[in-house]
């Protein structure tokens, strides 16, 4: 039996490349949408070249994502499953924000997922099937020196709400997981003394682990989450819960 497709947008590392395997794991064939080629190229050796394959995509370049739609149809590629994972920051607070620096941030976070989202809704209209999973993050609730990624995650929000509304009928669910702290290069990359501020600041006292994420999406891209739409899924050890003493 022919395997069922899943993209997964900056899957080459982190958390999108724990979602890839979670979803081989489920017997999906996972098209990895990367910008970083050579990590691309070593998440299908990992995931194997059975399961998986690198097409190279810039999410926020709309000739990129139509450019990976069509190496879809050239291969006669189903597609039942997108995640919209791909998200970059760049953290500073307001005062010291370039616009280009909100804008880098707001195309890839925002207008990416947009732009993919586009393309899937086409095809799930025709198939009367699908499930997209857009990751956006605790934060869209608000951090500190993150106003520009903040309001892209806010975004990814909205957008899957009313995308949920518009795809309801044909047998199609958005759904949003939003991560707390998670532990990936995004966050081992940050100043020691800053992941130690972030870990204190959560009610379970550690970094979440990627396959906390994956587990999430693999039930969701499921055929058994059919009846769930437009909610946003907090991964994040409690920390959207709010104030917390003690
Ligand atoms: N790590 C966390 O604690 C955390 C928390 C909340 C939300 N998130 C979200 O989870 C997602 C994954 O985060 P991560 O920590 O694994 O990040 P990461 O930086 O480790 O990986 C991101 C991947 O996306 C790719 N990418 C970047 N820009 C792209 C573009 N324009 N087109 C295609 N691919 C692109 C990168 O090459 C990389 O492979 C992001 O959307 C992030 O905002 C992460």
């Amino acid at each position: 039996m022919k395997k069922k497709t899943a993209i997964v947008t900056g899957g080459a590392q982190g958390i999108g490349k724990a979602i890839a395997a979670g979803l081989v794991r489920n017997n999906f064939y996972v098209i990895i949408a990367e910008i970083n080629e050579e990590a691309g190229k070593t998440a299908v050796e990992d995931l194997g070249e059975n399961n998986s394959r690198f097409v190279a995509c810039d999410v926020a370049k709309e000739q990129d994502v139509l450019h990976l739609f069509e190496n879809m149809r050239e291969n006669n590629d189903s597609l039942e499953v997108l995640v919209n994972n791909a998200g970059i920051i760049r953290d500073r607070p307001i005062w010291k924000l370039t616009v280009e620096e909100f804008d880098l941030v707001v195309q890839v976070n925002l207008r990416g997922t947009w732009l993919m989202c586009r393309e899937a809704a086409k095809v799930f209209r025709e198939t009367k099937y699908g499930r997209i999973i857009n990751i956006a993050s605790r934060a869209w609730l608000g951090n500190f020196g993150q106003t520009n990624y903040s309001a892209s995650k806010a975004g990814v929000i909205g957008l899957s709400r009313s995308l949920a509304l518009e795809l309801a009928k044909y047998n199609t669910t958005v759904n949003v997981v939003a991560p707390g702290l998670i532990e990936t290069p995004l966050t081992t990359n940050l100043p020691q003394s800053v992941q130690q501020q972030l870990i204190e600041a959560q009610p379970t006292k550690k970094m979440g682990s990627v396959e906390d994420i994956s587990a999430m999406v693999a039930f969701l891209a499921s055929k058994e989450a059919g009846f769930i739409t437009g909610q946003i899924h907090h991964v994040d050890g409690g920390k959207s819960i709010g104030a917390r003493v003690g």
